[in-house]
């Protein structure tokens, strides 16, 4: 996990990164001059009108208002979380960041993920020598795992017995209690044990090979079927996905990822040759999950039992993925034949009839539809209505776009009622401030956005007279704030000066009035100009203000000498 982001530390990423490279990634870009160019990957258009600036270091689209750095850019297009976003540029640029066991909070996790690696190898060991080992092997070959399919997921075997990784691991009291924060030892009345024993073992590895944590089966019908290790500093469950990073060793760029729920499943698939397979953890999926799935491939496939849980568990993950959902990536659910897991039914009908399953999945829009459409008798006005409000309701958390206008369409055709024209929902270019709202810009509001369009321009704002500093104001607060950044840090792009806001209460304001829509309206050559002059106004407006209020005060004075203050 990636530790705290400072300023300066984000300066020195995007001092690194390139964003013309970040976008060109994803997006075709056609130079034009000094810029770049492409359609909006934001919103759909046929003439393009987004825009890289190398010299800012930022993107703009003068269509729908999308615009940001090269962070803001992965957050939107691959859909990351801030952090992942920046420890994604880190890597790119070979920079390494902070974890966040470096900070002074929690203790080093290092000897954590030592301990784990240490324990794998101990059981996977275990499994081709330990005395005990024969009914382990009879079992694996029970299920028709090969040896290569255990060696691939590094399985392994805790024997039976109390003090298999005590034993070989527990040498000091420092280590018990790193391997109890590790969850390798379980504790109680004061005696600390193995907490996995007489168990397959399951490596769970995260996104970089590391193993933070275990899953053991019983070899019989023993309960709990399977122990899983609890919650520690390495170990989030709802972040990690079962298999991923075997997946990801096994293909570069795998056509779809699929979710399905055992870790049994995602080895017996990868077995058949179906190499994108991955599991949550014991827990329905997460939006961080979902997150990591769409990130990962172009399509996601959400594979449930065909019964009623199965059902219910799939929408369920359909309500976590709307908010996800921008129709640009395909999500399908599939459910599977009563009876079968993606385990069993590999193993009969095979990889070619399986994935066959998988092209067939159902679409999220059918999904959506179908499920929602079951409750509610659409013959009836009282029906229609209860479809309307459940689907707005859900339509409602999913991000403006194409992908929700066409969800309301259908529920609209459903239910009888026109389809609304241009989607209806609002679309988030409408919700944006166009160009036209320049001139009902403040100065001040003017002043900033010029600034933040090109920081280079603090050097033309003079230093004296500074009365406007003086001016009681919230805009003149981000002025001077604006200003003072801009000039302490000479060279630093729009794109690092944006980002300082991130996070805090004038992030908002920041953004909109770097939305290069706001001063397109004033001449290039022109803009150094107008800034320097709208802070001589502001001067001049103080000293003016001073002059007033020194003229009232003698007034004032006058009045009360002639004794008719009160008059
Ligand atoms: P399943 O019961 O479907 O098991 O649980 P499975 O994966 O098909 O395993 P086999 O084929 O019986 O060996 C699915 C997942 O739910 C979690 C595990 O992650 C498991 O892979 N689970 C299940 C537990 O954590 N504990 C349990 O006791 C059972
Ligand atoms: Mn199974």
């Amino acid at each position: 996990m990636v530790g705290r982001i400072t300023p300066e530390l984000k300066d020195q990423l995007l001092a690194r990164t390139d964003i013309v490279e970040v976008v060109g990634l994803r997006v075709p870009l056609r130079k034009a001059g000094a810029l770049f160019k492409a359609c909006c990957p934001f919103h759909t258009e046929k003439t393009p009108s987004f825009v890289v600036t190398p010299a800012r270091q930022t993107y703009h689209c003068f269509g729908c208002g999308a615009h940001g750095n090269a962070i803001d850019f992965l957050i939107e297009f691959d859909r990351l979380s801030f952090p992942e976003a920046v420890e994604e540029l880190a890597q790119r640029a070979g920079m390494p960041l902070p974890e966040a066991g470096d900070a002074p909070r929690g203790p080093d996790p290092k000897p954590l993920y030592a301990l784990l690696e240490q324990a794998a190898s101990l059981y996977r060991q275990a499994l081709r020598e330990h005395p005990e080992r024969a009914a382990a092997v009879a079992y694996l070959e029970r299920r028709g795992l090969s040896g290569e399919i255990v060696q691939r997921y590094g399985l392994g075997l805790a024997p039976p017995g109390w003090s298999f990784l005590l034993d070989a691991l527990g040498k000091s009291a420092e280590q018990c209690e790193r391997l109890v924060a590790a969850g390798l030892l379980s504790e109680r009345d004061g005696r600390r044990y193995d907490r996995f024993r007489g168990r397959i073992m399951f490596p769970i590895r995260d996104r970089r090979g590391r193993v933070v944590g275990f899953g053991g089966r019983v070899l019989d019908d023993g309960e709990p079927k399977y122990l899983n290790s609890p919650e520690t500093p390495v170990f989030v469950k709802g972040r990690e996905l079962y298999g991923l990073y075997e997946s990801q060793q096994a293909l570069r760029n795998p056509p779809r990822l699929l979710l399905v729920e055992g870790y049994m499943d995602v080895i017996a698939l990868s077995q058949f040759g179906i190499d994108y397979a991955v599991a949550a953890l014991g827990t329905a999926a997460t939006p961080e999950h979902i997150k990591r799935l769409l990130r990962g491939a172009p399509e996601v496939v959400f594979c449930f039992d065909g019964d009623k849980a199965g059902r219910d568990a799939a929408w369920k993950a359909l309500k976590t993925a709307l908010p996800l959902a921008t129709g640009q990536q395909p999500l399908r659910f599939l459910f599977l034949p009563e009876g079968e897991d993606p385990d069993t039914l590999v193993r009969k009908e095979g990889q070619a009839a399986f994935e066959a399953r998988l092209a067939n999945g159902k679409l999220l829009s059918a999904f959506l539809f179908e499920h929602a459409g079951a409750s509610h008798d659409v013959a009836a006005p009282e029906g229609r209505a209860g479809l309307a409000d459940e689907v707005r309701g859900l339509l409602a958390g999913m991000p403006a776009g194409s992908y929700r206008d066409q969800l309301a369409g259908e529920l609209a055709r459903r239910i009888g009622e026109p389809v609304p024209r241009g989607g209806a929902m609002p679309r988030r270019a409408a919700a944006r401030p166009a160009a036209a709202a320049v001139p009902s810009l403040s100065p001040l509001r003017r002043a900033i956005a010029l600034l933040l369009d090109d920081p280079g321009r603090a050097a033309l704002v003079a230093d004296k007279p500074a009365d406007w500093r003086e001016l009681d104001n919230p805009g003149v607060r981000l002025l001077a704030e604006v200003l003072d950044i801009a000039r302490a840090y000479p060279g630093i792009t729009s794109a690092s000066l944006v980002e300082r806001w991130r996070g805090t209460e004038d992030e908002r304001t920041v953004r909109r009035l770097a939305d290069a829509r706001l001063i397109e309206l004033i001449p290039e050559a022109g803009r150094g100009e107008e800034l320097a002059a709208i802070v001589d106004r502001l001067n001049k407006d103080v000293a003016a203000e001073r002059r007033a209020a020194e003229i009232q005060r003698r007034w004032r004075e006058r009045g009360v000498a002639r004794g008719d203050a009160d008059a």
